[in-house]
């Protein structure tokens, strides 16, 4: 059986946990693959929105199991929190969901590292959501962090006294001041470990591979989306993995024969929190009217998304480097009342067209549009894809003939019903 692959081909925030949601019907696991709390997936039904950060998207779904992978870095705390929601709602997590052993754990000193790096930044700060994403994964990647397996270890506190001394020495020199903040951090931090000690550890690449040996289906979650790369993203201004279709192989160990479908989710039109380049943002009414219509709020750190139009150059990139099989187009809904839209084609650099993205994070970007008639009819109620207004389907049309990829769903709204399927 074949694991496909659902990921963000923008800045992240594209619909991803909404659209896991949806899918989940059809497949048997979900399994995330990085990223960690950095990560706000809301999803909803029966008219109440869910946010999660760390658990995958399919977790609603009783029936279908949920693999934490190793990829993914895990703050206990939060984890807490959302299955503390979980279990309100009168799910049984322990049921359907597991943790791969080699999973990376989240210190409270991470978080405080995070604080610290972003501060020193002065005017170049990442705009990190303060999850301690990057310092986790610099320990992951230095090899002293600490693992969901090292909870099973006998040397459990010795070690991560070691590793928080460690940090604390860094803070020092930072000159951040940590007193007021560790106490209180590090005895919830030790108090939540009881929740996690109560989910099932595994061997994550294993099971894995049992199921697809099985003739089971997955559906790998991605999160951040592809423009937020380590590699390919517009470095510095990332997040500290992989993000893209190949960071779900050693996000979850998996053979790359497994692989299936790369499902690419697109907003209809661009996003971004936090610092970067972002060629078509909008600074106007226009950018004002698209955070509020689309309700452009993170859903981890409530900052307002800066908004822009799409940008086909950027998208066409974010296709090739995961090699995209379908498109999910999000939130069109969002742009029922514009007269005209407008779409970047190409990319003026240094006063020469272009349709490469530059390598420098500070190379001046001038986006160069086509500007396309608004369908400018309400499409939140469209059940089919035949109901859609045809300036929409000309929409959709010229992105795939832009992008030579296939529009396979429309999502016209929040909610899971709002969702039309094409192919
Ligand atoms: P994710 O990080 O990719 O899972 O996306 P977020 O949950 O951070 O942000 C997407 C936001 O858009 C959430 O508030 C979703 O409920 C909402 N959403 C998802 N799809 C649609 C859609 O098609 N239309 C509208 N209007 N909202 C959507
Ligand atoms: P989902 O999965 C949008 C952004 C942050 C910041 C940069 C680095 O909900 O799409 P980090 O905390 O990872 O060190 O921050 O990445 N960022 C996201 N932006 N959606 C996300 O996740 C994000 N996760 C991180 O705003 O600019
Ligand atoms: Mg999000």
């Amino acid at each position: 059986m074949k694991i496909d692959i659902l990921l963000g081909l923008q800045w992240g925030d594209e619909g991803k946990g909404k659209v896991v949601d949806v899918l989940t019907s059809k497949y048997d696991v979900i399994a995330r693959f990085q990223g960690g709390p950095n990560a706000g997936h809301s999803l909803e039904f029966n008219g109440i929105r869910h946010v999660l950060h760390i658990i995958p998207s399919g977790i609603f779904h009783k029936e279908k199991m949920n693999i934490i992978g190793n990829g993914v870095v895990i703050d206990p705390i939060i984890f807490e929190e959302e299955i503390d929601a979980l279990v309100k709602m009168g799910l049984t997590p322990t049921d359907n969901l597991c943790i791969s052993k080699k999973a990376h754990l989240i210190m409270p000193t991470h978080k405080l590292l995070d604080a610290a790096y972003e501060a020193q930044k002065g005017n170049n700060k990442i705009g990190s959501t303060l999850k301690g994403i990057g310092p986790t994964y610099t320990d992951k990647i230095a090899r002293v962090g600490m693992r969901i397996c090292d909870l099973l270890s006998p040397n459990f506190e010795e070690k991560y006294q070691h590793l928080l001394n460690e940090h604390k020495a860094i803070l020092d020199q930072l000159h951040f001041d940590y007193s007021m903040l560790l106490p209180e951090l590090d005895k919830k931090w030790k108090a939540s470990l009881a929740t996690l000690r109560k989910f099932a550890f595994i061997d994550s690449e294993y099971e894995l591979y049992d199921y697809l040996q099985q003739e089971k289906t997955v559906l790998a979650e991605g999160a951040q989306g592809t423009l937020l790369d380590l590699e390919f993203g517009a470095y510095p201004f990332v997040t500290s993995s992989n993000t893209i279709a190949a960071g779900a192989f050693t996000g979850l160990g998996l053979d790359p024969h497994f692989a299936g479908k790369v499902i690419g989710i697109v907003k209809a039109y661009c996003t971004r929190v936090g610092a970067g380049p972002f060629p078509t943002e909008l600074f106007d009414a226009t950018g004002e009217k698209l955070r509020t219509i689309g309700n452009e709020f993170g859903a981890t750190t409530g900052r307002p998304r800066r908004c822009g139009w799409l940008d086909l150059v950027a998208l066409k990139y974010a296709i090739m480097i995961n090699g995209v099989t379908d498109i999910v187009l999000t939130k069109a809904d969002v742009m029922s009342d514009f007269d005209t839209i407008d779409v970047c084609t190409a990319y003026r650099v240094d006063g020469e067209l272009t349709n490469h993205i530059p390598s420098a994070s500070d190379a001046v970007v001038e986006p160069v549009y086509t500007t396309l008639p608004g369908w400018k009819e309400d499409i939140s109620k469209c059940k089919t894809y035949e109901e859609l207004p045809q300036v929409f389907k000309d929409y959709i049309r010229f992105i795939e003939e832009e992008t030579k990829a296939k529009v396979s769903i429309v999502s016209v709204g929040p909610d899971r019903d709002a969702t039309i399927f094409r192919y």
